[in-house]
């Protein structure tokens, strides 16, 4: 079973060829012209997947070292996203479908994320609670199988990497802002401010970050001036990366012993951050199995679909013939 996967629900456009549970390519071009604008503009995304959808087909075909004829069955990302972007790879993928006549896989893009983890490390047993954490998403999965799962909690508001970007714009920094604020924070003091924790306490397992943007907006209008001291601007990136770890850590440890649930995975490209996957790896001295993807497969990418893809058609009696299945811009909710 060889699958061609295709991934482009927001500013990454990416193809991935897989063998059974085998990646044999995970091309991924990120698009670099949103920095200019502090934030993705959507008419851009998707003029850029057009411009780069077909050639990274070819490149990733040429990687895998195979031909679109040996290819059995194809993968797209049809939820959730921008729509322009997600319009322009499931067009794509059923203009391959129809042409070579092969079975077409929609996917949840959050799913994805989801089993990112099964398919870093196949000795990954059920049921693990995943925490899938990026610029639009933040929230807990308890996993039982690949047909099942449920939303255990979310964010009300920001996600924690739109707080990371928001925050960084606060501070005068580039987009996207997360990566910065990690750099910055590595010589910085974390408990320089103190910012809130908003939720930590709460007894369910959902979060909410805009109180910490609006705190963090307030506390450099009275203490700081333009352009911020690269010391203050160090002391505040890790005092905020501390209050967003802190939160993140602490409700996933809680959902994982309410749930007595042994394994944890992560997903989406805040996890990323040195201080989450660090944080991640200590619970591991309390009993806990933490599996961290390689970067490749935190951020957007298309070799989780195609993974994803794989399972359903182990799992299911579906044939994935209907092509005329719509794209979603709606993020997921609880059930
Ligand atoms: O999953 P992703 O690539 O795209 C989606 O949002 O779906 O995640 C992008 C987010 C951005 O908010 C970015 O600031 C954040 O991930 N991010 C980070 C780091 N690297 C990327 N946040 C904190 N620390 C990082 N090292
Ligand atoms: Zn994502």
């Amino acid at each position: 079973m060889n699958i061609l996967a295709i991934e482009s629900s927001c500013d990454d456009t990416s193809i991935a060829v897989l063998k059974k549970n085998n990646v044999l390519s995970n091309v991924i071009s990120s698009q670099t012209i949103h920095s200019n604008f502090g934030g993705i503009v959507p008419e851009l995304a998707s003029r850029a997947h057009i411009n780069n959808i077909s050639s990274l087909t070819a490149t990733s075909l040429k990687i895998a070292e195979l031909d679109i004829e040996s290819v059995n069955a194809i993968a797209v990302t049809s939820e959730p996203g921008l729509l322009g972007s997600l319009i322009v790879g499931s067009s794509f993928a059923k203009g391959l479908s129809l042409k070579y006549n092969l079975p077409l896989i929609p996917i949840n893009h959050i799913e994805g994320h989801i089993y990112s983890g099964c398919l870093e490390d196949d000795s990954l047993e059920f049921p693990f609670i995943s925490l899938v954490v990026s610029g639009g998403h933040t929230s807990l999965f308890l996993v039982e199988s690949y047909t099942e799962y449920s939303i255990i909690g979310m964010t009300k508001d920001d996600a924690a990497g739109e707080a990371f970007d928001k925050i960084a714009k606060l501070m005068g920094l580039g987009y996207p802002g997360g990566p910065v604020i990690d750099r910055l924070a590595k010589e910085g003091n974390p408990t320089e401010y103190d910012f809130p924790r908003s939720m930590i306490n709460s007894d369910d397992f959902d979060f909410s970050f805009s109180g910490l943007k609006t705190s963090v907006r307030y506390f450099i209008q009275k203490n700081f001036e333009f352009p911020l001291e690269e010391k203050n601007k160090q002391n505040l990136a890790a005092s905020v990366q501390s209050a967003i770890v802190d939160v993140l850590i602490h409700k996933t440890y809680k959902a994982a012993k309410k749930h007595k649930v042994k394994n944890i995975v992560i997903g989406g490209g805040v996890s990323a951050n040195s201080l989450l996957r660090k944080s991640f790896l200590d619970l591991e001295s309390k009993g806990f199995k933490i599996v961290l993807p390689k970067m490749e497969y935190c951020i957007d990418n298309a070799a989780m679909i195609g993974f994803l893809a794989i399972k359903k058609i182990e799992h299911t009696s579906n044939k994935f013939k209907d092509l005329t299945f719509k794209v979603s811009s709606r993020p997921m909710r609880s059930k």
